[in-house]
């Protein structure tokens, strides 16, 4: 079961499970300004089994636990500024829901093996970098308070109750499948979607923040290793990318790939301002060591894939505007 299914990495795990040959319940709200779109799983829609369910809604959980090997807990309200705007949405989903997710499991069916997809924006501003696990954790906004508490309950429930779970702390994530409907949901969608707009892209501050993206095949195969292991039941892994980068460097690749677009620094608004979170790249040394996992796609193929994905299919992503 991957709950978050019809979303960006849930739809990208999804091919690849249907290409193992595996059996999948997608469960997916599809609130329409969050990332879920029906055209994700468009080749695989006869593969898999499809449950349009809320993850706050506790009966429909209780019943669709029941009987998964696996559950990929990916199901999320994934926009920093909306956490800001609408807190209790995101307290809903982000922690209060993942707490009954796991009691359904407790009550009905408690062998289930969980995997969360966690956020590096838990640490808030980084005291260091690289950052590791062991950095404190201090978030700058509601959604990285939630999704701490979100996090820790998987935890507790694994130590407590027994009930299998890890959790990989995601960095941003780019690749095929990303919504591009509003530039609320991380900057790497919004620039690919000016880039090949040949639109003017604003980077705010002085562009030189160092992120470390993760190509979306790379998460999916942490995912995968992550729940094929009891050895790392009860821990938490960051994930990251091949090389930290500044901002500036990605937008210049990515104007050079789609061959169109420019930018411009422009001031940080006020409001994202207060919740970035400066210079962030990961340690991930703790999961090679335990999975042997890595990041393999550079960040020019992992756009260049992208690119080439949204020419071909960018009517079904743009929404209303396109
Ligand atoms: N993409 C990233 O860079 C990134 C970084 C850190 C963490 N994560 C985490 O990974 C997970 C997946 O993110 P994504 O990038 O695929 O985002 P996404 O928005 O594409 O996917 C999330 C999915 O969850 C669904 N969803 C939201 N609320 C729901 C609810 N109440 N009930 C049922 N389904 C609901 C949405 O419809 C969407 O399909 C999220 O939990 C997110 O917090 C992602």
């Amino acid at each position: 079961m991957i709950t978050g299914g019809l979303g960006f990495i849930g739809s990208n795990l999804a091919h690849k499970l249907v290409e193992i040959g595996t059996e999948i319940l997608l469960v997916d709200s599809l609130i329409p300004d969050y990332g879920g779109n029906l055209f994700n799983v468009e080749d695989i829609k006869d593969k898999v089994r499809i449950n349009i369910a809320d993850v706050r809604d506790e009966s429909s959980m209780k019943y669709l636990v029941r009987g998964q090997d696996y559950i990929f807990n990916l199901a999320g309200q994934v926009s920093h500024i909306d956490s800001m705007r609408d807190p209790f949405a995101d307290l809903e989903i982000n922690c209060r829901a993942q707490l009954s997710l796991l009691e359904a499991c407790r009550h009905n069916n408690p062998g289930v093996r969980i995997v969360f997809s966690g956020t590096r924006q838990v640490y808030g501003v980084p005291d260091y970098v690289p950052v590791d696990e062991r950095h404190l954790l201090h978030p700058t906004d509601v959604n990285g308070i939630n999704e701490m508490a979100g996090e820790w309950y998987h935890i507790v429930y694994n130590n407590v109750y027994g009930i299998r779970a890890t959790s990989l702390r995601l960095t941003n994530t780019y690749g095929p499948r990303l919504l591009m409907k509003h530039n609320r949901q991380g900057f790497m969608g919004w620039f690919i979607r000016q880039a090949i707009d040949g639109e003017e892209i604003q980077l705010f501050g002085d562009g030189r923040q160092l992120r470390d993206p993760s190509y979306v095949d790379d998460v999916v195969d942490a995912l995968l290793l992550a729940a094929a292991s009891d050895k790392v039941n009860g821990e938490v892994f960051n994930l990251g990318g091949l090389e930290p980068v500044s901002l500036l460097q990605i937008v210049e690749l990515l104007i050079e790939i789609a061959g169109n677009g420019s930018y411009r620094i422009v001031p940080f608004p006020p409001d994202l301002k207060r919740i970035d979170i400066g210079d962030y790249y990961s340690d991930y040394s703790k999961i090679t060591k335990a999975l042997g996992w890595k990041p393999k796609v550079s960040l020019r193929e992992g756009l260049e894939r992208t690119v080439q994905f949204y020419r071909k299919n960018k009517q079904h992503y743009w929404g209303n505007e396109a």
